[in-house]
């Protein structure tokens, strides 16, 4: 597969550097783009050599390269996801009014009826927000809020973003091992070791 991926200024940049790491170990091609404000919250929320792991991806290209491939309908991808996606960035895509690349690629996925999955953070949630959110969703994008499940006792914060991109994956039909099928049974067994 070969899945265009942005990550914006939304808390969560793990989201996007863990889906980035996860599609590329599988064999998958990953277009990237990182927004500025995402390049600010990787500096104060991950620290460390956060830009040595953007290098795996298969290309990246400047959030202004309007004339990048991604930015045209006509290229061959298997959809995108913005992980995670900033309020902004929603709104940006949700009104057309796509002044950068990401916002244009995601353009292109809703007009050319692609896969486009937004995995939003933002807590509590404004009407505008909200109204945002519905409007991308009436257009055809999965609206996906990064709230990982607990009931798989994630035991470590790697545990929790591995739950949130084995769902985004699961959108795209990408096999992984990031958790196991759901079994009540098994859960339960969990908690009692
Ligand atoms: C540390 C930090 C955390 C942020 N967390 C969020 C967030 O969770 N959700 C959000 O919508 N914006 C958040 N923002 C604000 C966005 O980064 C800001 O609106 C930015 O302009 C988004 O632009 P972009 O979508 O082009 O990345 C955060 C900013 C910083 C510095």
């Amino acid at each position: 597969m070969r899945i265009v991926l942005g990550i914006t200024g939304g808390s969560g940049a793990q989201y996007g550097l863990r889906i980035l790491e996860v599609l590329r170990s599988l064999g998958h091609d990953v277009d990237l783009v990182v927004s500025n404000g995402a390049r600010k919250v990787m500096e104060l929320e991950v620290g460390g050599d956060w830009e040595s792991r953007l290098s795996v991806a298969t290309v990246e290209y400047d959030l202004g390269d309007i004339a990048a491939p991604i930015a045209s309908g006509t290229n061959q991808n298997d959809g995108m996801v913005i992980a995670p996606c900033s309020m902004k960035t929603v709104a940006a895509i949700a009104s057309g009014y796509t002044e950068n690349l990401i916002q244009r690629a995601a353009d292109c996925m809703l007009k050319e009826g692609r896969r486009l999955v937004l995995l939003f953070r933002e807590s509590p949630l404004s009407l505008i927000h909200l109204r945002n959110l519905v409007t991308l969703k009436e257009a055809g994008a999965t609206i996906m809020p990064a709230a990982p499940g607990y009931y798989y006792h994630p035991r470590t914060v790697d545990d929790v973003i591995d739950f949130m991109v084995g769902k985004v994956l699961n959108t795209f039909g990408v096999k992984h091992d990031l958790f196991r099928p759901w079994d009540p049974d098994r859960a339960r067994q969990d908690l009692e070791s």
